[in-house]
């Protein structure tokens, strides 16, 4: 049977960050709150000349350059930040990338989900065609009202991953575990620039279709869950995990432990919610801090609000063991926010009808320009 994967995988997020504990002072919140039990740092925050767009090009440019154009034909957008109820917003990725006409573009969604069914579909269409590969890149941008409950999980950041046969990184197998259900637990209403949210219900709700999914996977010929060296979830924020491995150790009898979460929490404790990329930013934090992974199996859960989820599984392959944890020094190379200046930066719309010029502060390759004429523009830096 044709192995086909991830080939490589990057990174990408925002100019600016916040830090929950200046966050916590200025909230009266206890900082050990944020830091334990929610398990996050910091969350990264988008310049004014920076969106999904800006993100997902900086990862993909990365990438490309590492792994040049052959073979790509197609281009799949996984976002719930979406910038149009029309076009997609790969399309502006596509100029900015400087990709040949001949390659298809959409966008795909399902709220933190999208990023998955991005990478099944690349797999499809992989196996359909050999010599293809697929970029698929998830980027967004979690936004919740100030002081609610959600603030302190917000984030960004994009994944651009290439999907291919015989892929370096980390063969996905066949088997996977779906769940689905139509649940109120997080949503964003088209004339809404943040998300509602049930926090209590988002995490049952979580936390059913993981165990939904696992019974699935199982039902289907996935391994037994000692066969899974490490599990990565998906994280809103990384407590998350702890509380999915919890239940994933109660729901199959076997003591799962902590520690091995830790690898696939170090990037996301500091972007905060990735959303669709937020699986893949795990993924990506374990196989470039852990070095003796080749040939071991990863478990890779994925939950999309509203709900859609799938449980992956997958075999790393040579090349993660010479992976490098440079996003570390794109996380340390952020610019930190006062809260009033991150307050501001919360406060910003940008009605579609007002031509504007946003601010020239983003150091990424490609940055949001402005609208003209109620149209998005971007330059490469
Ligand atoms: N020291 C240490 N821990 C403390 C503390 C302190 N001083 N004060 C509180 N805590 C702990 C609490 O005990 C709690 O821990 P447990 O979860 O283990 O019980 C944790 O901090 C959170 O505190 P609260 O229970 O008081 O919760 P909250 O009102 O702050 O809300 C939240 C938490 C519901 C996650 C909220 O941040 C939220 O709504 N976030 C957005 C929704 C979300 O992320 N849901 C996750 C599942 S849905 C999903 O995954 C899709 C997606 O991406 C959105």
């Amino acid at each position: 049977m044709t192995s086909i994967g991830i080939h490589d995988i990057e990174l990408a997020t925002t100019h600016h960050l916040l830090d929950l504990g200046t966050l916590a002072e200025t909230t009266g919140v206890d900082p050990a709150k944020y830091r334990l039990g929610l398990g996050q740092d910091e969350f990264s925050v988008p310049a004014a000349d920076e969106d999904i767009v800006t993100m997902g090009a900086s990862a993909a440019l990365a990438l490309l350059d590492r792994n040049g154009l052959d073979g790509v034909r197609t281009l799949l957008f996984a976002t719930e930040s979406g910038l149009d109820h029309s076009k997609a917003a790969g399309v502006f990725v596509h100029k900015l990338l400087g990709l040949p006409p001949q390659v298809r573009v959409a966008e795909i969604k399902q709220a933190c989900y999208g990023g998955t069914a991005a990478i099944q579909a690349a797999v499809g269409i992989v196996q359909r065609n050999p010599n293809e590969r697929v970029l698929v890149i998830a980027s967004d941008i979690a936004r919740y009202a100030l002081d609610s409950p959600g603030e302190p999980t917000q984030g960004a950041g994009a994944a651009a991953i290439l999907i291919g046969v015989d892929p370096a990184l980390v063969e996905i197998e066949p088997a996977s575990g779906l769940f689905s259900a139509d649940v109120d637990d997080f949503w964003r209403p088209n004339d809404s620039s943040t998300a509602i949210v049930d926090g209590a219900l988002s995490i049952s709700a979580y936390l059913d279709a993981m165990t939904g999914a696992w019974d699935d996977l199982a039902a289907h010929g996935g391994p037994a869950i000692t066969a899974i060296d490490r599990l990565v979830y998906h994280q809103p924020y990384t407590k998350m995990a702890r509380k999915a491995q919890a239940r994933l150790g109660e729901h199959t009898g076997v003591d799962l432990g902590d520690d091995g979460l830790v690898p696939g929490a170090i990037y996301n404790r500091r972007l905060g919610n990735a959303y669709t990329a937020s699986l893949y930013a795990g993924v990506a934090s374990v196989l470039d801090h852990e070095r003796d992974l080749v040939g071991k199996r990863l478990g890779m859960f994925s939950y999309g609000s509203g709900s859609v989820s799938e449980f992956l599984t997958g075999v790393v392959q040579p090349a993660a063991a010479s992976r490098s944890d440079h996003f570390t020094s794109v996380l340390d190379a952020r610019v930190p926010l006062s809260v009033p200046e991150y307050r501001e930066l919360h406060a910003r719309e940008l009605p579609s009808n007002v031509d504007v010029e946003t601010p020239r502060v983003t150091e990424a390759p490609f940055r949001f320009a402005g609208l003209r004429g109620s149209a998005r523009r971007y330059e490469r830096r």
